[in-house]
């Protein structure tokens, strides 16, 4: 034994940690955090009309997708193994208005998407989101008025729209809007219209992001979106405060609680999971997605070691799951 094997030695106790890495079996068996399928919810814009996919600039590989098509998307989920899909709307300009008031109709793009979806694959579960960004004329989360997005006249729609939507067979309300009480009113109004299987999903951790951009180009209110959104979402400075958030969700009846955006904030995601415990999830949203593709176009990262990387560091940080549009892509390379 040399010198230096016996310092070495010396130095870590014998605990030689590259024992555990040597073989490709050995780093199988002490693998620690595992990816599937299962792991991996769906995220999927709609838009109206029949058997029309639209592209999106800044989310290559990722489209917008008539009701036919995301029926379609749906099956071949199924046949991946994913559990869920996330359904978000880019309707027409012409029927967003000042206060959101499509989202009040029972037939609107998401409601139609998840009664086709729930009659032809009912094995897949729908997460609908319930916010007025897709139906207001300004792309704000709740109503605008005098200067402020009023918080309670808010939610009082939210709750009707949750309703609408757990009548058209929606699974699990992920309210993503950050309106104080929301939680709470809107269990309060799916029990008393006997929808009690129905779960919620809060959007508990929404942080005010610049990684949300692609996403606004994807539902079609980058165009118009004004100021920003720093009265209602968390201030990304703000770890206990969040915290203080997601209880208070919790306490009203979110039956699993969501961390968004995902990568940048993956402290929260380990916090809310050891302090609630509740289903976790992760959103990996648009930018994070955009970054990935962006730099795997270029060549200049390996884009889908880098995505699998990225959905494990979720696992890792004790997320139950991820809300990604990598979902289809890493379930196939997950199963192949
Ligand atoms: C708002 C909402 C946002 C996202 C989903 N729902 C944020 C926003 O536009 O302010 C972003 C998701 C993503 O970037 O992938 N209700």
């Amino acid at each position: 034994m040399s010198d230096m094997s016996r310092k070495i030695d010396e130095v870590t106790g014998h605990r030689r940690m590259r024992r555990y890495r040597a073989s490709a079996w050995m780093r199988n068996m002490v693998r620690e955090t595992r990816l599937t399928p299962s792991d991996l919810i769906w995220t999927m814009f709609l838009i109206e009309g029949e058997n029309k996919r639209e592209p999106i600039d800044s989310m290559p590989g990722v489209e917008r997708l008539t009701v036919d098509l995301a029926v379609e998307a749906a099956k071949e989920a199924v046949k991946l193994g994913i559990p869920a899909i996330a359904t978000f709307p880019n309707i027409d300009y012409a029927k967003r208005d000042k206060t959101g008031t499509e989202i009040l109709n029972p037939d609107n793009l998401i409601n139609q998407a998840t009664r086709a979806i729930k009659a032809e694959v009912p094995e897949i579960g729908i997460i609908t989101d319930v916010a007025l960004d897709p139906f207001t004329s300004d792309g704000h989360d709740g109503i605008f008025e005098n200067g402020e997005i009023v918080n309670d006249k808010t939610v009082e729609v939210l709750a009707q729209a949750a309703v609408l939507q757990a009548k058209a067979g929606s699974d699990i309300i992920a309210p993503s809007e950050m309106m104080d009480g929301r939680i709470g009113v809107i269990r309060q109004a799916l029990d008393d219209a006997g929808f009690q299987s129905v779960a919620i999903m809060s959007y508990a951790a929404k942080f005010v992001s610049a990684f949300y951009g692609p996403f606004r180009e994807a539902i079609g209110t980058s165009d118009f979106l004004k100021g920003d959104k720093n009265s209602y979402f968390l201030n990304p400075a703000n770890p206990n405060e969040a915290m203080r958030d997601v209880a208070l969700d919790v306490e009203e009846g979110a039956d699993m609680v969501m961390v968004k955006p995902g990568l940048p904030y993956l402290d929260m995601c380990l916090r809310v999971k050891e302090e609630f415990g509740l289903p976790t999830f992760a959103y990996q949203v648009s930018g994070e997605y955009a970054m990935i593709k962006a730099a795997s176009q270029n060549g200049w990262i390996d884009g889908e070691r880098a995505m699998m990387e990225s959905l494990m560091a979720f696992k890792r940080a004790g997320c139950d799951g991820i809300l990604t549009y990598f979902a289809p892509e890493a379930a196939k390379l997950l199963n192949a």
